[in-house]
């Protein structure tokens, strides 16, 4: 049976661009920046970008393009011996841990959404309350995350082409639509200078260690990368298309929602006297507090919470695509019933996670409740680690010639920058991972 598969490079462009941009650029590039000292932690996250990322997202393009393959099956096709497609499997197991929770937390998106229609931002002073009581109760947010997985499954269902492709192509656009609009509102706001200053004058004294490291993480959690997400789409790519253009126009994009979604949240909070270093609360408590007290604010907050919605379902279909993928190359058994298995068990991991605010909150993992678990073993172990395999993989392992073929498409394309690609993966890469990660054990 034929392999299904992007129809066009747009396509594959528009889908991989749905990947990136979600939860990470519009609820935590906001916050980082606010708690990172804002503008010299965007400088430093620009830069790592494209000296970090770049080289990274090359790479799982190389492996996934070159083997037509699941991550699992990718790194067996490319290179039989030893043990690389464990780098695979932690990849899978990734994917599930973080959809888990990922979903909750587009479970509360919705909640919003539908809160937003139905009575509009007027409570101003329970808005953190009113966050806490309904992400601690035991059924409504456990529905609303069967809600948000049903529809991530839904897009999968009919396949890549005629699903997350055909989704990618109307959704990303209308979502670049909607936040220039609320960007261009939130920038006219009264004083909202303030916050448009804080995100372009650097204060250089900010930057600390952990400013320069959490920059790395979140660059490497906003590109999806590390977790064979990218291979997974990349597996569906042509053989005729240009992998550096799609890479740098995806990590451009990405910026681009990141930066807009900053211009969307600070002067916002900026001007209606909010302090930006309030963290992850500052998407469900802050903002809900700033739609009530401004002009409009129910339309703004209405739009603004669909945003939210289609970016984090954009991003929830390629981890799930990970899982789908494995399931139906590997374990043989049809799509379908891939979904329909991965459904069912993230429906009992994520209602765990759901419950670990509320009823579960008792049970601790390392000191952390379930979700906060989850979260960190995903972005602080799996994607780094995973990060670091894939570029020694492909710096090491690969034949030189091969990367070389499959970037410049068998000599068709020019490569300029070759030989510094090279020394991207094979030393800055891998060292300054490892960096991030003993930083992140605490062991610098
Ligand atoms: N990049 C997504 C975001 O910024 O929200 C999150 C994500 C998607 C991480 C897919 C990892 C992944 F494989």
């Amino acid at each position: 049976m034929k392999r299904d598969g992007f129809g066009s490079q747009l396509g594959a462009l528009m889908a991989l661009i749905g990947s990136a941009v979600g939860l990470g650029n519009l609820w935590k590039f906001p916050y980082m920046t606010g708690i990172n000292g804002g503008a010299a932690f965007i400088i430093i996250y620009a830069g790592f970008m494209f000296i970090l990322c770049l080289p990274l997202m090359l790479s799982e393009f190389i492996i996934g393009r070159r083997s037509q393959s699941n991550p699992v099956g990718a790194f067996r096709k490319i290179y039989p011996k030893g043990k690389w497609y464990y780098t695979g499997i932690l990849g899978v197991l990734g994917a599930f841990i973080i959809l888990s929770f990922y979903s909750v937390v587009g479970g509360w998106a919705f909640k919003y959404f539908f809160t937003a229609l139905q009575f509009g931002f007027t409570d101003i002073a329970g808005a953190e309350s009113q966050f806490n009581q309904f992400i601690q109760s035991p059924f409504e947010p456990i529905f609303l995350h069967l809600l948000f997985l049903g529809i991530t499954m839904a897009i999968l269902w009919t396949g890549v082409k005629n699903g997350i492709e055909k989704y990618s192509k109307i959704l990303m656009p209308l979502l670049f639509f909607m936040v220039l609009i609320l960007a261009v509102y939130a920038i006219n706001l009264p004083d909202a200078k303030l916050g448009i200053d804080f995100m372009i004058r650097p204060d250089w004294s900010k930057v600390t260690p952990s400013v320069i490291l959490n920059a790395l993480g979140q660059g490497l959690f906003s590109l999806s990368l590390g977790m064979g997400a990218v291979i997974t789409y990349s597996s569906y790519m042509g053989k005729t298309e240009n992998l550096t253009k799609i890479a740098v126009l995806t990590i451009l994009m990405d910026l681009v929602f990141a930066l807009l979604a900053g211009l969307v949240v600070l002067p916002a909070v900026f001007s209606f006297g909010f302090e930006p270093t309030q963290g992850p609360g500052l998407l469900f408590i802050i903002l809900p507090e700033v739609f009530a007290s401004m002009p409009g604010g129910n339309l703004f907050g209405i739009v603004f919470f669909i945003v939210l919605l289609i970016a984090a379902i954009t991003s929830a279909i390629s981890l799930l695509e990970v899982i789908t993928s494995y399931l139906t190359e590997e374990k043989k058994i049809s799509r379908h019933k891939a979904l329909i298995y991965s459904g069912i068990a993230l429906l009992i991991t994520g209602s765990v996670c759901s419950l670990s605010m509320g009823v579960l909150s008792d049970i601790l993992i390392f000191g952390k409740n379930i979700f906060d678990f989850f979260d960190m073993i995903s972005s602080t172990y799996i994607m780094p680690i995973g990060a670091f395999f894939i570029a020694v993989f492909v710096g090491w392992k690969m034949k030189k010639k091969d990367v070389k073929a499959e970037l410049s498409n068998n000599g068709k394309l020019k490569l300029r920058t070759f030989n510094l690609f090279l020394f991207l993966v094979r030393f800055f890469v891998p060292i300054a991972i490892v960096v991030i990660f003993l930083n992140l054990l605490g062991i610098f």
